[in-house]
């Protein structure tokens, strides 16, 4: 696995009951996913995805790449937002004017919870890097420009698919970000009504197998006004709207995700609980460790712990809390309660 973050982390538990030899490529020996046992090589992230990048190549193309992706499922039919690359500095005031304001501006690849991500409100906002020099850069534009959605809500699917026999999809969960980063989710979705969940869950679907997915396949839908789903983007791995999964459904997503790459029959993945939700436990300003309020928040019942054993920044994920409940509103107050007090100063 490349990268030895949480989600290799979570990835090395899953393996641990399969008794499955994980060797993550990792950036220092103390990555998350190294201390919980996986073998590792020290590397470099990129060279690692160029060494790979063979078979799947496609595939992962359209999860690291931004521009490539929107061309590619808007030319498949899928619905994405307007967007244009950006190739000169005045594009973006012209597809702003074209669109109307804010508009959004995005690193076509490298970004992650809103980093790269910025919202343009107005010609005189434009950052003035963006689009600099663009023209003559071989590897084409680093910028795209798109419509800002007015949100009704998103939403998150995951579809899992091996190279032989039939994938699996789990339902649909409903994803709150917060300055581009995931602060929690709910399954079933409450923002949306039944027929949006189903179109969601097809959606996800027919993307997946457009691509020829292997392993997890996570799909950001936008739900625009009137319930219209817009496709944001896709990653090709575990990620974060599934990590309810890990207590809430008859399969998790890291060992569906094992069990996909290696071509090994996928498991059920119907919710166990009436309602779930996923609180993220993000890097205050004060950096403070949170275990040190872990015995404070085991007291919350119900509520499953989850420590990445990450160093605190304000703004990374370093853990997060999962809770099951009879209503998505009891269950994110107990994931809630056990976040606020690990977070307590
Ligand atoms: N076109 C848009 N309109 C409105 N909000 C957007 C738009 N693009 C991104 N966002 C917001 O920013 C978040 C992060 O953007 P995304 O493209 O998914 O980048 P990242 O790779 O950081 O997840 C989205 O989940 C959404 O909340
Ligand atoms: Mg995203």
């Amino acid at each position: 696995m490349i990268g030895a973050g949480q989600l290799a982390r979570m990835t090395q538990q899953a393996a641990v009951d399969l008794d499955v030899e994980l060797t993550v490529i990792a950036q220092t020996a103390t990555d998350p996913a190294v201390r919980a046992g996986a073998r590792y090589r020290i590397g470099a992230h990129a060279d690692a995805a160029a060494v790979l990048a063979g078979p799947g190549r496609r595939a992962l193309g359209f999860a690291q790449d931004k521009l490539a992706a929107r061309a590619d499922f808007r030319a498949a039919g899928f619905a994405v937002p307007a967007y244009a690359p950006v190739r000169a500095p005045g594009d973006v005031a012209d597809f702003g004017a074209e669109h109307g304001w804010p508009v959004v501006v995005k690193a076509r690849s490298g970004g992650y919870d809103g980093r790269g991500v910025i919202v343009v409100a107005g010609p005189d906002a434009i950052p003035p890097e963006i689009g600099a020099g663009d023209g003559d850069d071989p590897a084409g534009p680093a910028w795209l420009v798109e419509a800002y959605v007015d949100l009704v809500a998103e939403l998150a699917v995951l579809v899992a698919r091996r190279p032989s026999g039939p994938g699996v999809v789990y339902p649909v969960v409903e994803t709150t970000q917060v300055d581009g980063i995931c602060r929690h989710l709910v399954t079933p979705v409450t923002a949306v009504g039944p027929a949006v969940a189903v179109e969601a869950v097809r959606l996800a679907t027919a993307l997946a197998d457009h691509i020829g997915a292997v392993g997890i396949c996570a799909v950001e839908l936008f739900v625009a006004p009137g319930g219209r789903l817009l496709v944001n983007e896709v990653a090709l791995r575990p990620h974060n709207s599934g990590h309810a999964t890990i207590e809430g459904n008859r399969t998790s997503q890291f060992h569906q995700h094992l069990r996909a790459v290696l071509d090994w029959p996928l498991g059920p993945t119907d919710p166990v609980a009436p309602a779930a939700a996923m609180v993220n436990l993000i890097g205050t300003a004060d950096c403070a460790d949170p275990s040190r309020n872990l015995p404070a928040a085991l007291r919350v019942g119900g509520a499953y712990l989850h420590l990445y054993g990450k160093e605190s920044r304000p703004g990374r994920k370093i853990g997060h809390v999962t809770a099951l409940a009879a209503t998505t509103a009891d269950a994110l107050d107990v994931a809630s309660r056990a976040v606020a007090a690990l977070l307590t100063p």
